[in-house]
């Protein structure tokens, strides 16, 4: 199958398929500076936990690579300052620090080095940290594949799939290993209001994947569910709290209390890079508000009434209580899920 590539690093240059064009237009982005990879993330020209962990990871390297710094001291600054800076593009997936540390450790573990090999080690590491995500989204999809038989309804929310990762997705891997091993699925894609992620990406990666989708307005899940069509519910992260509570596009959670309410297992699929040990529970993790345009100018023309309230938050937590697994590239893991994040993360 061929799969869509979203985060690429070409001719010494981050080039992004701009995901805010599709499913109309096929059209990937040149950026050579750290503040054009700040705003593409910013903007959504690339989204989805891992890919904009990989897209930050080279907007640091693109950062630094000009630096005139002499020695290791001066050049550490700088890269702290560069960090500092993409992480704030969008404070609730832990992807983004997660790889910007990542690389901030590399150069720590190579001070003695030259400054011009150490951003040669920058780069290399960007590649890494993009080769392992692929890795990992590949072994979600192994572990997670052995959940389906062939002819299941699975029901996804947002665009956890290969265009918000290195290759495979994490809650869209399970449903490609699956096809892979002749395991044929239904799948239903929630459209996901306001930046229909599900209508825009996963219909249209799951529909070029040859596997049989079928789009819904984010408020007929319920209704599918009751029809008896939905025998699992799979959706991907943005954040994991140490006890299990978990960060993902809004209205996760309502999909959550769908499935509880008709006893469909609710799965949760992510790399490690995913989990936020530091991160305690839900309610410290940090939910990032949209502009309001996303809800009034939802499909391009004004459709709601001008100077109107307007309350977006792009993310919400799902307690942990309605998650009956987490698919992660070491194995799969359930409740208590205090102590078996803690056993994972060793
Ligand atoms: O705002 P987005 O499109 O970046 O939100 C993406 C999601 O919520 C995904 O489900 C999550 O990042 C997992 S991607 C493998």
């Amino acid at each position: 199958m061929e799969y869509i590539q979203s985060v690429k690093w070409e001719q010494d240059a981050l080039v992004l398929l701009d995901q805010r064009l599709l499913p109309t237009t096929v059209e990937y982005v040149r950026l050579e500076t750290v503040s054009e990879a700040w705003q593409a993330i910013k903007d959504l020209v690339v989204r989805g936990a891992p890919a904009i962990g990989m897209a930050a990871a080279y907007g640091l390297y693109l950062g630094i690579r000009d630096s005139k710094a002499e020695t290791y001291a001066a050049f550490a600054q700088e890269l702290d300052e560069q960090s500092a800076y993409l992480a704030s593009a969008r404070p609730t997936a832990v992807n983004l620090t997660w790889a910007l540390k990542r690389m901030e450790k590399k150069a720590a573990e190579h001070s003695e080095l030259p400054i011009a090999e150490l951003k040669a080690d920058l780069l290399q590491e960007a590649l890494a940290i993009q080769e392992s995500d692929e890795a990992a989204c590949r072994q979600i999809g192994e572990f997670g594949a052995d959940l389906f038989q062939a002819g299941m309804g699975v029901l996804t929310h947002c665009n956890a799939g290969g265009l918000a990762t290195g290759k495979y997705g994490t809650a869209l891997s399970p449903i490609y290993i699956a096809q892979e091993r002749g395991v044929a699925l239904k799948v239903f894609a929630d459209e996901t209001r306001p930046v229909l992620q599900g209508a825009r990406l996963t219909a249209y990666e799951l529909q070029a994947a040859g596997i049989d989708v079928t789009l819904i307005c984010d408020n007929m899940a319920a209704m599918v569910m009751k029809n008896g069509w939905v025998d699992a519910v799979i959706v991907g992260a943005d954040r994991i709290a140490a006890n299990g509570d978990t960060a993902n596009k809004i209205g996760t959670y309502g999909v959550a209390l769908l499935a509880k309410a008709h006893n469909i297992p609710f799965y949760v699929a992510a790399p490690l890079s995913t989990i936020d040990p530091d991160t305690p529970d839900g309610s410290a993790i940090p939910i990032e508000e949209r502009d309001e345009q996303e809800v009034t100018h939802g499909f391009g023309t004004r459709t709601a009434p001008e100077g109107v309230n307007v309350y977006n938050p792009a993310f919400d937590v799902t307690p942990h209580e309605y998650i009956t697994a987490i698919i992660t590239e070491k194995g799969i893991i359930r409740a208590p899920f205090a102590s078996s994040i803690r056993e994972l993360m060793v």
